[in-house]
């Protein structure tokens, strides 16, 4: 019988976990579909257990869904992990129940080992955002024992609370609010390693870059989570500046992977995932 899997989101339509997760199955001759649901909030219980009645094997939980999903599980069936972000991305069918996890922190970690080959023990990262992704890097990043996090963020109360949550996460490691502002990053910039951009910068052609370009160097080592086709101007720029750049379509093929790893407890074929969604977001690019 075909197994089906699925993801469910509002709006959904532009997700590329589709492609990307039906690619793999095809490409592993797997009996089996991936769904994508558009689940609109004051549906989302019904829907979830409306899939669970309806025999689906797994899903995934994308925006805005990712913390409100919490409230229709038991606590026993959401990973120690998910629990701590308080968000979910990855629903595991066992039985008569979900059990919940969060494939963003591990995703993130494997696509900063893979894709940049970046060890940050002693390192100095600077983290931009505080929002949800911001926690998931932030997490990733504590336990690879970096010499200091500094996080900034646009608004400085949710700063100093990422802040507090990751010193809890990590009481050995540094962890510094910095201001968001580009005179003092541009002060800062010349001693990180590593620059993760976790805000939404650059999911518009017209947003600014979030630091000055002359302030990238050489050594320096970006990871900008949002992603685009080509690629953003943040790694464009970064590239142009002699820095090794990748953006978010890494961490979106590994964290789908991680998924993926869970449902089928075998290997995922990452370098088909992540060619079915370069393919789908150049063709979006050039369609009407
Ligand atoms: P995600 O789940 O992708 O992290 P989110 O939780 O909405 O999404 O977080 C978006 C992040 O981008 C936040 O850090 C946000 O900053 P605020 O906390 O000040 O809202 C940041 N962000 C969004 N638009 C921005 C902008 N124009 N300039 C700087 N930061 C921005």
């Amino acid at each position: 019988m075909t197994r089906v899997f699925g993801v469910m989101g509002f709006p959904i339509s532009h997700s590329l976990s589709p492609v990307m997760h039906n690619a793999a199955l095809e490409a592993l001759d797997l009996d089996a579909l991936y769904a994508p649901f558009e689940v609109p909030p004051h549906h989302l219980g019904k829907v979830l257990w409306g899939l669970h009645a309806a025999g689906i094997e797994g899903l995934n939980v994308t925006v805005p869904h990712k913390e409100h999903i919490l409230r229709y599980l038991r606590r026993a069936d959401v990973t120690a992990q998910a629990w701590a972000l308080g968000a979910v991305n990855t629903l595991v069918r066992r039985g008569g129940r979900f059990v919940a996890y969060n494939t963003d922190v591990e995703g993130f970690r494997r696509a900063l080992a893979e894709e940049l080959c970046v060890d940050c023990r002693n390192q100095r990262v600077l983290l931009l955002g505080a929002g949800g992704a911001a926690r998931a890097v932030g997490r990733a990043l504590v336990s690879m024992r970096p010499r200091t996090i500094y996080v900034a963020n646009r608004t400085a109360t949710k700063t100093a609370r990422l802040v507090r949550w990751l010193q809890q996460c990590s009481p050995s490691g540094t962890i510094e609010a910095v201001v968001f502002d580009r005179e003092g990053l541009a002060e800062l910039l010349p001693r990180i390693e590593l620059l993760i951009n976790a805000t939404s910068l650059g999911l518009r052609a017209s947003d600014p870059l979030p630091v000055d370009p002359a302030t990238i160097h050489k050594r320096l080592v970006v990871f900008d989570l949002v992603y685009r086709a080509p690629t953003t101007s943040l790694v464009q720029t970064a590239r142009r500046r002699g820095a090794l750049a990748v953006d978010g379509l890494a961490m979106l093929v590994y964290q789908g992977a991680e998924s993926f790893r869970l449902w089928w407890r075998r290997e995922p074929p990452i370098a088909v995932m992540r060619r079915a969604v370069e393919h789908a977001l150049r063709k979006n690019v050039h369609s009407p």
